[in-house]
């Protein structure tokens, strides 16, 4: 294991590559990368470098390994299962100053940026060109696309579209040893060996530091409807979603919100929405070309809607309300936070089987006195169940969070799906492992860990048990 203390030899070394204002070891810097949105957890690093250039990673990768000291790489911090939280010190990376989009190439419809450029941003100098990077996390207005590729990050347009892997063509990346390699291109096939780039998508920055990537995009759909729809329970909102996916219809999201969502987001940004007190709404998307598609569309979801018990089937036609709706829909994890000290997980299973979901988390939730608030992306089955402490003592919360916790992922793995859909193991969720992953599979995944990281200086402290 690296040891995390920093020598003023290291510091000076470190120097050497980057200037004193991108080498920080101020309190305030220091403290400043030692948390990210998960919950109040906080690890000082010793030092913060922010390189500009992949070489200056390469310079930094090399005297961090020859000194065997920890390094977090970092994008913007929105994280949700502490990937990027400096566990064992030493050095936080920050990729924040390579934020160039480098090449908007419309002949391929592809993309070339660095990681340090906010996920929004992007998206808009996409669309300025008439292109489309769909893949929108909740938290894009902040996130850094190097942050989620590093996560494999998802998002409500995940059920059109599919997630971040999904659009990586290809990656320059930096190995701890120093080394720089690239895998993939601006090739929508590429079997030369074995598929680095997508090893590396969802590795929460264990393996390599990505400093360049190349993303897929597509046409830029001209046409959006989105349709509100509440339903008495959550089993019937919840069952709707793989009725409306069986009947061929393909929205670009399906998001599944339970009432107390809504009302924290109303006590948060003082919007809110009708039937703010139906038990769940659907919040469907539907994009295209062609109008008279999509309004057929639209009716056939709401007979389906009407047909599971939905109380109405209102219809967002202009941008603004649209624009509304997103923003409420996007203030949910904030707006939990301001609630009550909470526990969030991002279980995911097979569609069909969200309405058991549902109800099992209830029950559980009721037998041991917390209270649960679920949203998220209905249509790819990934969930967002938010556990409360609300009035529950320090002492009831820490003795039986873990139980629960464990409880609830027993639930998850009976139903064929697993513990994190789309914001990675990271620390938090690392001990919960062994409830999905065998011995065998487990030990594979370290065996590329230590092909990539031999001495484990990359991101340690992540993903696997402690002791694996
Ligand atoms: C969301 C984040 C929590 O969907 O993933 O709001
Ligand atoms: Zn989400």
């Amino acid at each position: 294991m690296a040891t995390a203390a920093i020598s003023d030899t290291l510091l000076s070394q470190l120097r050497s590559i980057l200037p004193d204002e991108f080498t920080l070891t101020d309190d305030e810097s220091l403290d400043h990368y030692s948390h990210d949105e998960t919950e109040d957890l906080k690890f000082l690093p010793s030092v913060v470098v922010k390189p500009r250039t992949t070489g200056e990673v390469s310079a930094i990768l090399k005297i961090a390994s020859s000194e065997n000291v920890p390094v977090t790489p970092r994008g913007a911090g929105t994280g949700l299962s502490g990937g990027c939280l400096p566990v064992h010190g030493g050095i936080v990376l920050s990729l924040e100053r390579m934020n160039s989009i480098l090449e908007i190439d419309k002949a391929n419809l592809i993309c070339v940026t660095e990681p340090g450029v906010i996920t929004q941003v992007l998206q808009e100098a996409v669309e300025q060109a008439g292109l489309f990077y769909p893949v929108d996390p909740a938290s894009r207005a902040s996130c850094m696309i190097g942050g989620n590729v590093a996560e494999n990050s998802g998002g409500p347009r995940a059920a059109k579209y599919g997630v971040t892997k999904d659009f990586v063509l290809g990656l320059t990346a930096v190995l701890p040893s120093g080394e720089i390699i690239k895998s993939g291109g601006k090739l929508f096939k590429d079997v030369t060996g074995y598929n680095l780039a997508q090893i590396l998508v969802g590795s929460e920055g264990t393996l390599a530091v990505v400093t360049e990537i190349i993303l897929k995009l597509l046409p830029l759909p001209k046409l959006r409807l989105m349709l509100m729809v509440p339903f008495p329970t959550l089993e019937d909102a919840a069952r709707t979603v793989s009725l409306i996916l069986r009947d061929g219809l393909a929205p670009s999201a399906i998001e599944f919100t339970e009432r107390d969502a809504f009302l924290a987001a109303k006590e948060q940004l003082g919007k809110t929405v009708a039937y703010e007190q139906a038990a769940a709404q659907l919040m469907i998307e539907l994009d295209g070309n062609e109008q008279e598609l999509i309004d057929t569309h639209a009716e056939r979801i709401g007979e389906i809607a009407l047909e599971n018990n939905a109380l109405d089937v209102l219809l967002a036609e202009d941008k603004k309300r649209q624009d509304d709706l997103w923003a409420i829909r996007r203030s949910f994890g904030e707006a939990i936070k301001l609630r009550s000290v909470y526990k969030e997980e991002d279980t995911v299973v097979p569609r069909d089987k969200i309405p058991e979901l549902m109800t099992r988390v209830k029950e559980l939730c009721a037998k041991w006195n917390i209270t649960s608030i679920c949203y998220g992306h209905a249509g790819d089955g990934n969930i967002h169940v938010n556990l409360l402490k609300e009035n529950l003592s320090d002492e009831v919360w820490e003795r039986d969070l873990d139980t629960v916790i464990r409880e609830l992922f027993t639930i998850v793995v009976e139903l064929g799906g697993t513990l994190t859909g789309e914001h990675g193991v990271g620390y938090i969720q690392r001990e919960y492992m062994p409830i999905v992953k065998t011995n065998a599979e487990l030990a594979l995944m370290k065996r590329i860990k230590d092909a990539f990281d031999p001495q484990g200086i990359l991101n340690p402290g992540k993903i696997f048990p402690q002791g694996k």
